[in-house]
């Protein structure tokens, strides 16, 4: 029977019978501002399961593994069951967001390496910014797994770069998850999505990711299917 495990504020964790497997369900709800701005918006939820899967395979190719089993429905895919590391890992190719805000650099120049910051997983905090000490002090990772992590996002970087390149459009920036499994692996797990990424198109800047939701800037649905659309993914006419 299957039970909920967790609800957050874009997924539902369904158990399965493998206790190694659980079933992640994509909600039609966004929020931006730490819960402040909420809406529901209908597809949304399809988009994104579609949209992760379809990254979650490319990355495969590549010979990056993730916690992605298989897509199972329009809005669920099976994951292997890992325990979520409290960090959120964002990689940075362009000044955006609060990076722009925090440091006063203008959005869109571009920087000249990637940046990757480690923030705190906990919304009643805000998800504050880390240093590498903090997160040693607060026991959420080694100087080891620290690295590996670090590691990790730059190679998942450089594949969606160019991935992303080759379909129009800019990676801007985006955030990771990473989980460990039964044997202590760390896992990319969560979401890949225009949730969880800034996409800009390559010849206009337009923004097709979740900027369209956080700022208003028109309609959030025909941004995502655009991406879904250039990955060559099952598109609702
Ligand atoms: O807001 P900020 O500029 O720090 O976001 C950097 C990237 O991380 C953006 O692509 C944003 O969508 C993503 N992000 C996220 N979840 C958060 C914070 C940021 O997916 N809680």
């Amino acid at each position: 029977m299957k039970e909920l495990l967790y609800e957050g504020k874009a997924k539902r964790i369904y158990t399965t019978e493998n206790e190694q497997i659980v079933l992640v369900e994509y909600k039609d709800s966004a929020t931006a501002f730490n819960g402040e701005k909420k809406a529901n918006i209908t597809g949304k939820g399809r988009l994104n399961n579609e949209i992760t899967s379809l990254l979650f395979l490319q990355l495969k190719e590549a010979g990056i593994d993730s916690h992605f089993i298989e897509q199972v429905s329009e809005t669920e895919q099976l994951v292997k069951k890992v325990t979520i590391i409290p960090l959120e890992t964002v990689v940075r190719n362009v000044a955006a967001g609060s990076f722009s805000k925090r440091l006063g650099v203008e959005e869109g120049k571009e920087l000249t390496a990637p940046i990757v910051e480690f923030y705190l997983k906990n919304d009643e905090l805000g998800d504050p910014l880390l240093t590498n000490d903090h997160i040693l002090e607060l026991n959420l990772a080694t100087a080891e797994e620290i690295a590996v992590l670090r590691e990790k996002a730059l190679k998942i970087n450089t594949v969606l770069l160019s991935f992303f390149d080759g379909l129009g459009i800019r990676l801007i920036d985006f955030k990771l998850e990473f989980g460990k499994d039964n044997q202590g692996q760390i896992l990319l797990a969560d979401e890949i999505s225009p949730d969880t990424c800034r996409f800009w198109d390559k010849n206009t800047n337009e923004k097709l990711d979740k900027d369209v939701f956080r700022r208003d800037l028109g309609n959030l649905t025909d941004a995502y299917e655009n991406i879904l659309a250039r990955l060559g993914g099952h598109q609702h006419v």
